[in-house]
């Protein structure tokens, strides 16, 4: 079986054609960075307008690439959420009508599946049951997975996801839009002992998550550095303490992410840890928890870097799980741009 997955939840429209028997055929991305870049953040009718005129030409050139034709696409399947309504419509309407015309079924994903199923599309894929800590620009979640559909919230952010914190923080160092990568990179420059950020609600029971103090101890962080207009600093003194409190404000994250985790683990009795969203692409994020698993004596995946960050394989990867599954979308179905994670059906 052969589906075609499109992704328009955000800021990238995501193409790709999976065959269950050959894996990936074709992959294409296109990424609406630049766009919003000057707005620094994203503005939801600009990123529905550039999907329009994006996601057309993606589509011919994903089949393209596959070498596959309209007739050899047994099921369309889209992003119906969650995600900006705007956004989420285009790839819906466009799923829907590619699927009415080509008299095959349409499938609406869950777009936070995309990225939890993700791993699976590599060579050493996760058997269930795992735990996985989501960590995207919107979600923050750790989730009890038995298998598709089957998911437990074990806890979510009260606040900022993972993403946004990082991307919040970044802003604050005057790095461009989306400053999560940026920051990742000046951290690597940073120094560890300058600065201590707290490592929000580990000091009490519970997995839930709260990201929005780290971004406003980065400002205070920031103010009392006095980098601005400070002749006493060199530029590569203030640059240095850019990176120190970068290096701070990530150490910060993952040592949370960390201790939530091992909670997570615990809780459970499971060995198996994935993680996946645009955060887990964070490099400092992947040692921690590989040293973590080893002295778990356990294992941990993710998707490679393409897949981590919102893309078209992850949801037509997640598609034909649920197509095969016998799962198909009424015409008359919306697009939902708030849809909780565990109302998902079982497979
Ligand atoms: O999953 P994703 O592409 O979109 C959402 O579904 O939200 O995640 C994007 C988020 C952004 O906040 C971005 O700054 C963050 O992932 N991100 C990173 C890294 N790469 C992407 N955060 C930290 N370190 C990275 N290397
Ligand atoms: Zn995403």
């Amino acid at each position: 079986m052969r589906i075609l997955g499109i992704e328009t939840s955000c800021d990238e429209t995501g193409i790709a054609v999976y065959d269950d028997e050959k894996g990936l055929l074709s992959h294409e991305l296109y990424s609406q960075v630049k766009l919003h870049a000057d707005y620094g953040g994203v503005v939801p009718e600009l990123a529905s307008r550039d999907h329009v005129r994006k996601i057309i030409p993606l589509i011919e050139k994903a089949m393209e690439d596959a070498n596959t034709k309209p007739t050899e696409i047994d099921g369309v399947a889209f992003t119906q959420g969650p995600g900006l309504v705007g956004a989420l419509l285009v790839g819906s309407s466009v799923g829907r009508s590619l699927a009415y015309a080509w008299n095959v079924p349409a499938v609406g994903v869950h777009h936070m599946e995309g990225h939890l199923l993700a791993p699976m599309l590599e060579d050493d894929a996760p058997a269930f049951p795992f735990v996985a800590l989501l960590v995207s620009g919107g979600h923050s979640m750790l989730v009890k997975v038995e298998g598709i559909g089957q998911y437990e919230v074990l806890g979510e952010s009260i606040d900022d996801a993972a993403g946004e914190a990082f991307d919040k923080t970044a802003k604050l160092l005057g790095l461009d839009y989306p400053g999560g990568p940026l920051l990742a990179k000046l951290a690597e420059k940073g120094e560890a002992g300058h600065y201590k950020f707290p490592r929000p609600m580990t000091d009490r029971p519970g997995l839930d998550f709260s990201f929005s103090g780290l971004k406003t101890f980065a400002a205070n962080t920031i103010r009392d550095a006095d980098l601005t207009g400070n002749t006493d600093l060199t530029e590569e003194q203030v640059e240095q303490t850019k990176a120190n409190i970068a290096y701070a404000f990530q150490e910060a994250v993952v040592d949370t992410l960390i201790i939530k985790c091992k909670r997570a683990l615990k809780q459970t009795g499971m060995k198996r840890l994935v993680i996946a969203g645009g955060v887990s692409a964070n490099t400092m994020l992947r040692a921690e928890m590989k040293a973590l698993m080893q002295e778990l004596k356990g294992e941990v995946f993710y998707p490679s870097l393409a897949y981590c960050t919102d893309n078209g394989a992850m949801i037509a990867y997640a598609g034909m799980q649920r197509l095969k599954a016998g799962e198909t979308l009424a015409l008359s179905s919306q697009a939902k741009p708030r849809w909780p994670l565990d109302t998902l059906t079982a497979i």
